[in-house]
């Protein structure tokens, strides 16, 4: 079906991906429809081995191989320098393109056996969170596509890294789920995002991951955030909010959703949980921040996007 033009739902470990022939353009367009996507806004391209850098690079700098041999394959994207072949509407007409290597098994055998890049933003409609079950799949696009592989839920379930190795310093573009601290350990003058670095990554200046339902973030320590949270639910009331926390006594509410206090573990099951907040009856979600260090920047990062209202305490 990928050579045929055609678009695939597949897993990787980070999320699920809709793929399409990177060196198609007519079949990239569709990718672009199906998600009703801006058309400013670059796809990532799976790699299933370092030979098929060639067919969409004009070369790969020196800094960019320390971060393939340490990380690849898995969760880091990497920001390349384009050759010709690749068509213009997988870069949205960026001179660079993002590529990634992903170590999951199916994600694998799918490029192998398409025998082409995959290009592939997550299988979600724009503005939705994105998918870590092929269920999140087809609430988005049922009908819309021929074909989702079902491979279960996801490993990490947060995209993957992004990190800009054309530039003079390495800077990671979108935190996830490859670290800045692991990333130094390879390259220590790597930098992590700034106000100037989000514009380049197009993606990031929508807000997307958002459920329906408006949400207020509350950031601060565990005791702050779960006493606003717990103030703000007796101010107005428990049958309007659903709250999402880790930290405090909220499990007596009717409509509550623990995760887990570890960002390890909680990253994996969050994009499930603001699919599943999103309910009718809610007029606002209530989300307990984390601190935003290792795991907890990329989470932070995700949550602050999908958030109406950001609460500090
Ligand atoms: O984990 C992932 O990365 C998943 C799976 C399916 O691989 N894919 C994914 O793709 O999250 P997407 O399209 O949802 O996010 C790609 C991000 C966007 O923020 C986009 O703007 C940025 O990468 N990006 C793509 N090409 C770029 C480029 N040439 N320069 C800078 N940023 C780019
Ligand atoms: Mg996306």
């Amino acid at each position: 079906m990928i050579r045929d033009g055609k678009l695939v739902a597949f897993p990787t470990e980070t999320v699920y991906g809709l793929g399409a022939d990177a060196m198609n353009p007519k079949a990239v367009r569709k990718i672009f429809k199906v998600k009703n996507r801006p058309t400013d806004n670059p796809l990532i391209v799976h790699v299933s081995d370092l030979k098929q850098l060639k067919e969409v690079t004009s070369h790969v700098p020196k800094v960019a191989k320390l971060f393939m041999n340490a990380f690849w394959p898995g969760p880091l994207s990497l920001v390349l320098p384009k050759n010709k072949l690749l068509p213009s509407e997988t870069t949205a007409g960026f001179d660079t393109v993002v590529v990634r290597f992903p170590k999951h098994p199916v994600a694998l055998a799918l490029i192998k056996a398409a025998g082409t890049p995959i290009a592939a933003p997550s299988a979600n409609l724009s503005g939705k969170v994105s998918p870590t079950r092929a269920t999140h799949v087809i609430d988005d696009l049922q009908g819309k596509i021929p074909l989702i592989i079902d491979s279960g839920e996801i490993e990490y379930g947060l995209e993957s890294t992004v990190l800009d190795c054309t530039t003079l310093v390495p800077t990671v573009l979108r935190p996830g789920s490859v670290t800045i601290e692991e990333l130094r350990k390879i390259v220590p003058k790597t930098e992590t995002i700034s106000l100037d670095s989000i514009k380049r990554a197009p993606g990031m200046k929508y807000r997307h991951y958002a459920p329906e339902v408006p949400i207020t973030l509350f950031v601060g320590s565990p005791q702050n955030t779960a006493k606003a949270i717990y103030e703000y639910v007796k101010e107005r009331g428990q049958d309007s909010v659903v709250v999402l926390w880790h930290s405090g006594d909220f499990a007596s509410l009717p409509n509550n959703y623990r995760l887990p206090t570890n960002t390890y573990e909680a990253a994996p099951l969050l994009f499930h949980t603001l699919r599943t907040a999103d309910i009718p009856q809610a007029k606002r979600i209530l989300i307990q921040g984390y601190k935003a260090e290792e795991m907890g920047v990329a989470i932070m990062n995700r949550l602050e996007k999908a958030a109406s209202s950001i609460v500090y305490v």
